[in-house]
Order: structure tokens, then sequence, then C-alpha cells
């Protein structure tokens, strides 16, 4: 029996994000397109025998760890499986973030969904994929769609998941400001503010415009695997509050448009902008002209490239 897992965490990207309206539970209703990527964050997880949760990480700004979404992950498996929490103890969670912080990217929440995934595994629970998925939406709006990655139609708050098939070979360059970090609570609020007036709450309209979007033009590109395509029809409601309130962020985008990729836009409530490119050479060249023409030490830039899953065993 194995006493430790090693697990990839893949960060996410929006490729779509429509802010339908306000649900009754103080959510908004969302109709999103999320896809993994291979950036990703690295995972230990094993038994320590002890009563207790520890969680190590590797970047110092994450604060108090019971505050962790990670943590509140392994805290609501020993809450919900007490038996096997008494018998084969706590565990002890070593982070190893590589997916910045606060970035839009769902770093949070994908290493709250490999939690999830190894204490299922450590503790032999035998938990299917839906079930993990249930326990996941009670953390947080993106940690279902963390589980199983790839590519899916979100609605709801984000949790009511619909999968598509992936596209592969489409490369990804990721642009944040380091010190930039944009809380999603603050987005919606602020959208909420100046677009309310926009808002759906009948339930008719609502799924009107989710079928809207099953039957849209992105979605037939990513049936079709038609990544110029994909790249001319990205959308993010959210870039609304977030690019005026952050000029820096819109001029990011604004030197991604112009570096010849086939597509940017703001991911999630931001602040990462992504740019979507047809090959690796295409995505290198991006990101010198980019970072050239920039010129700023604190704007990170990363390389990566749609991924087909979500959370996995790492291999050695
Ligand atoms: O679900 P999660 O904790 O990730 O959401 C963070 C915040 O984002 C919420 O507190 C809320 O302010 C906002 N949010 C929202 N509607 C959603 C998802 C998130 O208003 N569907």
């Amino acid at each position: 029996m194995m006493q430790k897992y090693s697990l990839l965490a893949p960060a996410k990207i929006n490729l779509y994000l429509e802010v339908v309206g306000n649900r009754s539970d103080g959510y908004h209703e969302l109709i999103m397109i999320l896809q993994s990527i291979e950036l990703a964050d690295r995972i230990d997880i094993q038994s320590t025998g002890r009563p207790n949760i520890q969680l190590h990480c590797n970047a110092v700004q994450l604060g108090e760890p019971s505050q962790n979404l990670a943590y509140k992950a392994a805290q609501l498996m020993c809450d919900r499986f007490p038996d096997q929490f008494n018998h084969k103890g706590g565990v002890e969670i070593t982070l190893d973030k590589q997916i910045p912080i606060a970035a839009g990217l769902a770093g949070g929440s994908t290493d709250a969904a490999a939690v999830l995934v190894g204490i299922n595994l450590l503790w032999e629970l035998g938990l299917t994929q839906p079930e993990l998925q249930e326990l996941a939406a009670q953390l947080g709006s993106d940690v279902p769609f963390c589980i199983a990655g790839g590519t899916a139609i979100a609605t709801g708050r984000g949790e009511c998941l619909d999968p598509l098939p992936s596209p592969h070979g489409v490369w990804v360059v990721l642009g944040k400001y380091q010190d930039l970090e944009v809380s999603t609570p603050w987005a919606y609020q602020t959208y909420q503010k100046q677009f309310s007036h926009t808002y759906v709450t009948d339930a008719a309209l609502i799924q009107s415009r989710t079928s809207h979007v099953q039957s849209g033009e992105l979605v037939q590109s990513i049936m079709q695997h038609n990544s110029i395509a994909i790249a001319q029809h990205l959308y993010n409601d959210l870039e609304k509050v977030v690019l005026p309130h952050h000029p820096q962020v819109e001029i990011l985008r604004k030197t991604f448009e112009k570096s010849g990729v086939m597509g940017t836009m703001m991911s999630g409530s931001g602040p990462t902008v992504f740019a979507l490119c047809e090959t690796a050479e295409q995505a290198q060249k991006v990101k010198e002209q980019v970072s050239i023409t920039l010129n700023d030490s604190n704007l990170g830039l990363w390389i990566t490239q749609f991924s087909t899953h979500g959370i996995s065993i790492r291999p050695h």
C-alpha cells in the first residue's frame, strides 16, 4: 500500500466567461469554457499517522496554512471520513507552487483538487470522479473542473460541467505582473455594480443563453480542433472591469495582440493575460518580443500548452 503520492495539478485558462446574472446563494450565474494548461503545481501528500494536517509550501507569500484551500480540502476529507482519519492519521502536504497566485489561473483550486484526489488514493476510499467533484464544489467553484481538467463548458456557479474534446498542440503564452494580484470577489462585485442592469435571472432565459454558447462558434471550433477559429472567439466579461482598473494589463493585452498571436484574452478575474499560438516557435518569438517591448522585470512570462487532463500522478 502506497503511503505517499506525488501529483501534478494543472492550471486553467478561460476561453470564455460570460456573467449571466445573480444567484440566490450570492454567487453569479456563469457560462464558461475552461481549458487546462500544462503549467502545473506539484503536490506531495503522505500519511503521517499523526492526528493533524501539515502543509508546507515553497511560496512564502501563501500565508497562514489553515487558510489555504489545500489545507481546507484535507480538513474536509478528515471531517467526511472520520474512520479513515482515525485509522490512518492525518496527512503532510508539500506544495511546490509553479502557478502564479491570485492570477485567474485557478492555482489554489487545482491544489485543493489534488489534495482530494491524493487522500482518496492514500485512504483507498474508492471515490468516483463525480463523488470527488461533489466534495470539490464545497471548496470552490473551479475545484470540480480541476479534478477532471481538459476542456469543458461550466455553468451554474462553475461547478456544472459538460466535457468537450480537448484540442491539442495549441501553444499558450501567459503574461502576469508578479506584484499585481486581483481579488476574485472584488472583480465580481465591481462587475455587479456596473452591469447588474444586464443580468438575467429567469431560468428559461439562462437556459437559452447556455444553449446559445453550446451551439456557438467557439464550441464548434473546439469540436473541430480548429485553433485559429478558437482564438478568434475568445471572450471574457470580466475584462470590462479589470482592464480599466489596471491599465498595465490592458497594455500587456494590446502588446500580445500586436505580436502576431492567433488571439489573446484575460483569464478568469485576471490579471493574467494569455495568448494562443500555433507553434512552439511562434510562442517563443512572442514571449521574446513582448519581453523586449515592455522591458519590465516585474512581468512574468511563461510558455505552456493546452492539456487534456486534470490532476494526475507524477511520473518518476
Ligand atoms: O467559489 P470561489 O470561492 O472560488 O469564488 C470566489 C469568489 O468569486 C466568490 O466569493 C464570489 O465573490 C465570486 N464568484 C461569484 N460567482 C461565481 C464564482 C465566484 O460571484 N460563480
